[in-house]
């Protein structure tokens, strides 16, 4: 969702800030701006859609010069995509403070506070809360730019990660947090905040995260961090944990596709250091402390949302195989809703690749205020899920950028089956039983590897059904969840309407929609329903479906039953989602690519869904 970049040192802000906002478009936008102070005056550019806009426009309106200045991306949540809801915001000019702010989340409570400020005279021209907040800092401002922050943050209700800059000071950065992302990088008489660390490791690797409610005051050469009542608080910097050639796209035209070929390499880092093979035992440093509780735990939910909570439905097989725990996946925005029981021994686990959606971590905190014990499988280290919860496993898969989830969503379910694992085997699986299943996981990457060799071929059959509008995604087990996360992967990024479902299900309705030559995949390993699926493309084929199989090397019977056919390597049945899922990967992004959108920045999504 939006993005914050903003900068207070002695270089040139301009360039650091337009670069910086480069490193976050991945997070999905509609417009961007900026705000320099220049001169002791504010130089301010917005435009819709993407930043090279936002470039001309500072181009053409002449030098943006100083070393202090705020840059956005903005995804509309409050009012239309147009200039001038984009970010920056300016105070009321009547006023006469030049207070700028750029904001990613919601002020819940906008409404009220723009009729309490209309009234003491205050005119808006956007249709946004965050020009709300700004005049509300204007309002309480009485020349501290960080007391007039701390002053209107006591007053707002809702989620905030904001910058603010004032004309009168042009020393002095101010920035706060509740609910958004937003983290400090500290350099050599300079600080870069951003929404996260993608922007910042350019320029320094030493950074710290704002915890809630907290305000930071940053000049050019110290920082001081508060409560919005202005109590100190300390901020811990750590060294940030990242590699710039991460985020570099190297030789792939798309980060979606590198990411996809990342695979193999991610899942042996998600493994790495937690196998141990000979002891039959899964070493997960993260949860160790609540190893007794979990095991004895008596119902696990999984919550997430998108493909994160397609990983939640495997975790639920998984967990009830090998863990023999009852459990059950929700979508966390239904969960947080619908008034969950919470009996003594439930584990709520939340699983989301950045850890900041925000009806995910909505659910974690209802679940735990109801006395749940809340776990995370979350990917970004220190992200606002990872903090809420009791204990944790990272999924090590390195920062995914392209806006649909591929190499987070195997990792996921990597994770979950460790997790499976390690309460199984301090309840019933012998150490026996476990290296087996080791030996079995230490494959997987080998085997998407294998699966990844089948591109050409996708991209082939791919191009024969391009033009087709309707798809449909079937698959039984553990392949529905794949089936589901095929189709979501197809119609996010080529906007071809793609349904997922049980395979059974479709005689129960959808099989009116199947006519002649509508694509129809599916994910029909080897494995407990192999058979009934079998029955069900038979039943697509009679009515002139175009069938295309995920299938299991060396299964000859499908070849006459479909008209394409991928082979992936047989794995055993609990871990077939992780190589499954791969062709599938690769036939969204072939599509997307043949129908030429923007693979990695696809229309109106977000990479963070930071609001409800
Ligand atoms: O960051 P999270 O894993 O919590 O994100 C959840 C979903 O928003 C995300 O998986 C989304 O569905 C992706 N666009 C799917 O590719």
């Amino acid at each position: 969702m939006c993005g914050i970049v903003a900068y207070i040192g002695r270089r040139p802000a301009t360039p650091i800030l337009l670069e910086g906002l480069k490193r976050l478009e991945y997070r999905g936008y509609d417009s961007a701006g900026v705000a320099v102070l220049e001169g002791g005056k504010l130089k301010m550019a917005r435009a819709v859609g993407r930043v090279r806009n936002l470039e001309e426009l500072i181009e053409k309106q002449g030098k943006f010069e100083g070393s202090l200045g705020i840059a956005h991306t903005r995804w509309a949540t409050h009012g239309g995509v147009t200039d001038k809801n984009a970010h920056p915001h300016c105070d009321d000019s009547k006023l006469g403070h030049g207070i700028a702010i750029i904001h990613n989340g919601i002020i819940e409570n906008y409404a009220s506070l723009k009729t309490y400020l209309t009234e003491k005279g205050h005119t808006f021209v956007s249709d946004t809360d965050t020009e709300v907040l700004a005049h509300l800092i204007g309002e309480v401002y009485k020349g501290d730019l960080e007391k007039a922050v701390q002053a209107a943050l006591r007053e707002v209700t809702g989620a905030y990660a904001i910058a603010v800059v004032c004309q009168k000071e042009p020393d002095v950065l101010v920035v706060a947090r509740k609910g958004s992302p937003l983290m400090v990088g500290v350099g050599k008489d300079e600080y870069v905040v951003a929404s996260d660390s993608s922007a910042i490791v350019a320029h320094t690797t030493q950074a710290f995260t704002l915890a809630d409610y907290t305000v930071a005051k940053l000049t050019r050469d110290s920082f001081r961090t508060s409560t919005v009542d202005d109590v100190p608080v300390n901020a811990q910097v750590k060294e940030l944990e990242f590699d710039l050639a991460e985020i570099e796209l190297g030789n792939f035209e798309h980060y979606m596709l590198k990411e996809i070929y990342e695979q193999p390499r991610a899942l042996r880092m998600t493994l790495q250091g937690r196998v141990d093979m000979r002891g039959g035992q899964i070493v997960l440093g993260g949860i160790s402390q609540l190893a007794r509780q979990l095991a004895t735990s008596r119902r696990i939910v999984f919550v997430g949302q998108g493909t994160a909570l397609h990983a939640c439905m495997i975790g639920t097989y998984l967990m009830e195989e090998l863990g023999k725990i009852p459990s059950d996946w929700s979508y966390a925005s239904e969960f947080r809703y619908r008034n969950p029981i919470v009996e003594e021994g439930t584990v709520v686990v939340a699983v989301s690749q950045s850890g900041e959606t925000a009806d995910t971590l909505a659910a974690l905190q209802e679940a735990k205020s109801r006395g749940a014990m809340a776990l995370g499988i979350v990917n970004v280290v220190g992200s606002s899920i990872s903090r809420e919860t009791d204990a944790g496993v990272y999924l090590r898969v390195g920062p995914e950028i392209g806006v649909a989830s591929t190499k987070a969503f195997v990792g996921q379910v990597m994770v979950a089956s460790m997790l499976s694992l390690f309460v199984g085997r301090r309840r019933y699986l012998s150490a026996d039983h476990v290296t087996k299943f080791l030996q079995a996981l230490d494959r997987i990457p080998a085997a998407i590897e294998r699966a990844l060799l089948l591109s050409d071929h996708i991209k082939k059959a791919t191009e024969k059904y391009i033009e087709r509008e309707n798809w449909l995604f079937l698959g039984r087990g553990l392949n529905w969840p794949v089936a589901l996360e095929g189709a979501l992967k197809l119609k996010e990024i080529s906007y071809i309407h793609a349904e997922g479902m049980p395979a059974a299900e479709m005689k129960h309705g959808p099989i009116a929609l199947i006519d002649k030559g509508m694509p129809v995949v599916f994910v029909a390993t080897r494995n407990s329903q192999y058979e009934k699926v079998l029955s069900n493309i038979q039943e697509v084929r009679s009515r002139g479906g175009h069938v295309i199989a995920v299938a299991t090397e060396g299964d000859e019977d499908i070849k006459s039953m479909a008209e394409d056919v991928f082979y992936v390597p047989d794995v055993p049945e609990l871990l077939q989602p992780l190589v499954t899922v791969v062709p599938l990967q690769l036939m969204a992004y072939h599509a997307a690519v043949m129908r030429g959108k923007d693979v990695d920045k696809p229309r109106n999504l977000a990479k963070s869904v930071t609001v409800e």
